[in-house]
């Protein structure tokens, strides 16, 4: 049964301390709970949650319970009659090797951990499993001494022995109340790098990253990355740490990036190891955003956590905005930013459009795990932005110290946080409040009309949302729209203008000559802009806007409209002119500012980007314009991209900016040379000289883009060489997987035997499935619908191992609306039969359900 926002209730219990105990034991870990319980709902029952749970005992105020007591079931456990205040003490048995959801207490490979966010402490102990629910814990962890060295868990260590027969006993005691979905247990062996933070009161706090044996050396970047991140945190929000250590794990099997619980972050290794030989420039800044994002969560999350589920954009849309504000300062804003816009247009985008689409506060939820989604966490951080565009950022920042000096300690709401920032900063935040409540995409159509007597120049905006499968009607919203006017004598002039209403004109008077208007400056917000620019407008803001986004955006309009031509008949030569590759060329030869940038400028909107620019995807006009337009611009800057190669230097690797940026352009280059046969032996040279792994990965996908003969004999070369270590095979997964040839099934298949594969570990299921429906539409979109059957077995075959990686695999096949009648036939069938499957996951039921007609 869905639960709704609406039905919020106050806790009818609060809890205020636990003390929680571990026997472990792979199939048999023993948990005792010690809670003292308050009752706050007059003659209300006690209703704790607990699933996949075997009851041992219950007692309470020391007396033992008969089964006449309680009501057990599958989702918990009801104490009709209980006093107003005592202590309630529960033993639970639970089997950490049978558990393959990986969620509450599981095995990742021999390390025991946790995975309690959202609903998944219920799986270690009954307990009102909310997050409104805050209590002190301390825990005990028993185990073998031998085999399990580090036995952690939340706060600070309070006491550690050894006994006789070398069994282990350590307890932690975390002095911040916290919910359950905070608490955090790890048991293992490790290698640990330490270090150490000094922050600006002056506090001295050890760091501890726990890595796989022998992978001490691929730690270090994600542990400087972390005191990178709390001095930013100081710097920018004035937040300090508030524990005196702060112990960062990485587990090999994760269902997510990573996890804020406090003092023991528990990492997706993925988002952790990292040298130059295994990962690329791409994993470094994915480590360093992630690593800022669960250290922000101490504040914006942990501090202050949200009262409902519904709330989850409250830490994190919140905590996305700090970690992309982190991320700005630590490298290049503007990539960033345009990577930031490239997920909004893609995947958020599709999103809104689908059978799912949500407000980023959800109103309907079945299986939470479904709404950590990219509306959620991406569209909840552009929110946040647009506020930070309004109120500029020192009212921001004042509102933000205002909102976590409010509810420090407590759970609160989206609405506190709005009410917190409109008090902080007089703002009347009434109408913004809307994007909370109302999903879609809006679509912003501008006009402008100058008029050369008055010097009068008019714009007029216009926006529209409509209806989503979630929400018929509309209102309209308020839009910070950042404007930059271009003059012909190259002045410019800035702008923000405030859209509140559906259709609204600003005139700006003492306008001397008709400018070009550069609209959204940096995305200023989350809308789809229709306007009359003309392409010659669009050249002139690629080449001159002050706003690398805008730049970038302005080609990306230009590229689709060159390609939306192309799917209608025209000819390429004619769709690409001369003055354009003469454009191109010169960016291509001048040592531009910003090298990576340039990269950007010259790479085609990609397909997914594309596909939400049309009510019914066109699957293979698109794919088609795309290609033939690149293979166009390999011939015509055959010379060019050669000579930029030349140029360009090669540092040794270093994951910095400037090395990032060198290699960016250098990749793209090389992304064109390879639609060129001629330039085999340059792709072949590229991937033999290659001492990192980002340049590797560059040929390979180059090569395998192109469809180029080079690549079959690359690949196997690169599976062969790195067959030991998972987390790059997770890379030679996704080569194979992601190649638009008509083999990919083929090699899919035999990659299923690969050793280094397992059902039971998401990152190699996303590896090889996911990359196959989201990264390779010519082969998914196939129409003897192929694709689609591979995926419904990949879902079949995963869903009773691990519902939340099913459910997020099936993504693709709900928008099969979009698409055109044999397509939609062909995913809906592949819907039915998971529908009619009996035994179907929440998570997977919830969404199939939504989806079918
Ligand atoms: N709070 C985690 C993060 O930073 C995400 C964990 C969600 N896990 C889940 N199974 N739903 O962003
Ligand atoms: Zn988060």
């Amino acid at each position: 049964i869905a639960r709704s926002r609406h039905d919020y209730q106050a806790p009818a219990f609060t809890i205020k301390t636990m003390q929680l105990s571990f026997n472990l034991h792979s199939t048999a870990t023993r948990v005792t709970a010690v809670m003292q319980v308050n009752r706050e709902t007059p003659g209300a029952a006690l209703q704790l949650d607990g699933q996949h749970l075997t009851l041992i005992a219950i007692t309470l105020d020391g007396r033992k319970l008969s089964a006449e007591h309680y009501q057990l079931s599958a989702d918990g456990l009801v104490l009709p009659e209980v006093p107003d205040s005592f202590e309630l003490c529960i033993e639970t048995e639970i089997a950490p090797q049978h558990n393959t959801a990986l969620e509450g207490l599981y095995m990742a490979g021999n390390t025991y951990c946790t995975q309690c966010e959202a609903e998944g402490f219920r799986r270690i102990m009954f307990f009102p499993d909310r997050p409104d629910v805050l209590c002190q814990y301390t825990v005990t962890i028993k185990a073998d001494a031998k085999t399990y060295p580090y036995l952690l868990s939340n706060g600070n260590k309070i006491s550690d022995h050894i006994d006789e027969l070398g069994l282990r006993t350590v307890q932690w005691h975390d002095p911040f109340p916290k919910p359950c979905y905070l608490f955090a247990l790890v048991a293992g062996d490790f290698d640990l790098v330490t270090d150490n933070f000094i922050t600006q009161s002056g506090r001295d706090v050890r760091l501890e990253l726990f890595v796989d044996k022998g992978a001490a050396a691929k730690g270090d970047f994600a542990l400087q990355a972390l005191k990178r991140a709390m001095r930013w945190d100081e710097q920018r929000f004035n937040l300090e740490y508030d524990l005196d250590i702060y112990m960062v794990v990485a587990v090999d099997f994760f269902n997510m990036g990573a996890m804020e619980n406090k003092g023991l972050n528990i990492f997706n290794s993925k988002y952790v190891l990292a040298d130059a030989a295994s990962a690329t420039d791409r994993d470094y800044f994915n480590i360093e955003s992630i690593i800022g994002h669960e250290y922000f969560h101490n504040w914006t999350g942990n501090r202050v956590t949200c009262r409902d589920w519904f709330q989850l954009s409250l830490k994190e849309g919140l905590t996305v905005f700090r970690d992309q504000e982190f991320s700005a300062d630590m490298g290049s804003a503007t990539l960033s930013r345009i990577d930031a816009v490239k997920l909004i247009r893609s995947a958020q985008f599709a999103e809104d459009a689908s059978p799912m689409a949500h407000p980023i506060r959800p109103e309907q939820v079945l299986e939470m795990n479904n709404f950590y989604t990219v509306t959620v966490y991406d569209k909840g951080a552009e929110v946040i932005r647009m506020l930070q565009t309004l109120l500029g950022r020192q009212l921001f920042a004042s509102g933000l110290t205002l909102y976590l000096k409010r509810h420090d300690g407590q759970a609160a709401t989206c609405d506190d946080f709005i009410r917190a920032m409109q008090d902080a900063s007089g703002y009347d935040l009434t109408q913004f409040a809307l994007w909370y409540s109302q999903s879609g995409t809006p679509v912003l159509t501008v006009k402008q009309q100058y008029d050369a007597d008055t010097k009068q120049l008019s714009l007029t905006l216009r926006q529209e949302t409509a209806a989503t499968a979630d929400q018929a009607t509309k209102q309209a919203l308020l839009l910070p729209i950042a404007v930059e006017l271009l003059f012909a004598d190259n002045s410019r002039q800035k702008q923000l203008f405030c859209l509140t209403d559906a259709e609204q004109q600003f005139v700006l008077p003492d306008v001397a000559t008709e400018p070009v208007v550069v609209w959204l400056e940096h995305f200023s917000a989350p809308v789809k802009l229709h306007c009359q620019a003309t392409t010659e407008d669009l050249l002139q803001i690629a080449a001159q806007a002050s706003d690398g986004v805008a730049r970038w955006d302005a080609m990306q309009q230009y590229w689709s409209r060159q390609i939306t031509a192309v799917m209608q008949g025209a000819a390429v030569q004619t769709v690409i002119t001369a003055e354009l590759v003469a454009l191109l060329k010169q960016w291509l030869e001048l040592p531009a500012a910003d090298l990576a940038l340039t990269a950007e400028l010259l790479t085609l909107p990609d397909f997914d980007t594309l596909a939400e620019q049309h009510d019914e995807i066109p699957v293979d006009a698109i794919l088609s314009a795309l290609s033939s337009i690149k293979m166009f611009l390999a011939q015509q800057l055959r010379e060019a991209f050669l000579q930029c190669l030349h140029n360009l230097p090669q540092p040794a690797y270093r994951y910095q900016q400037q090395d990032v940026a060198i290699r960016r352009l250098r990749h793209l280059c090389l992304s064109y040379m390879a639609q060129l046969a001629e330039y085999d032996v340059v792709l072949q040279q590229h991937y033999q000289q290659a001492d990192n792994m980002t340049d590797t990965i560059a040929v390979l996908m180059a090569t395998q883009q192109a469809g180029s003969a080079l690549f079959p004999q690359l690949r196997d070369d690169f599976c062969q060489r790195w067959q030991h270590d998972a987390l790059v095979m997770d890379k030679a997964f996704a080569l194979v997987a992601t190649d638009p040839a008509d083999t990919v099934f083929a090699g899919i298949a035999a990659m299923q035997q690969h050793r280094q594969f397992s059902w039971k570990n998401p990152n190699r299921v996303r590896a090889l499935f996911s990359a196959f429906s989201m990264r390779n539409p010519q082969q998914f979109h196939r129409l003897d619908g192929a694709g689609y059957r591979l995926l419904l077995e990949a879902i079949t075959k995963l869903d009773p191992i691990n519902p939340q990686v099913s459910a997020r695999l099936v993504t693709p096949l709900l928008s099969w609306r979009r698409f055109d009648k044999t397509r939609q036939q062909l995913m809906l069938d592949a819907l039915q039969l998971l529908a009619a499957q009996s035994n179907l996951s929440n998570d997977l039921f919830e969404k199939v359900s939504r989806s079918l007609p």
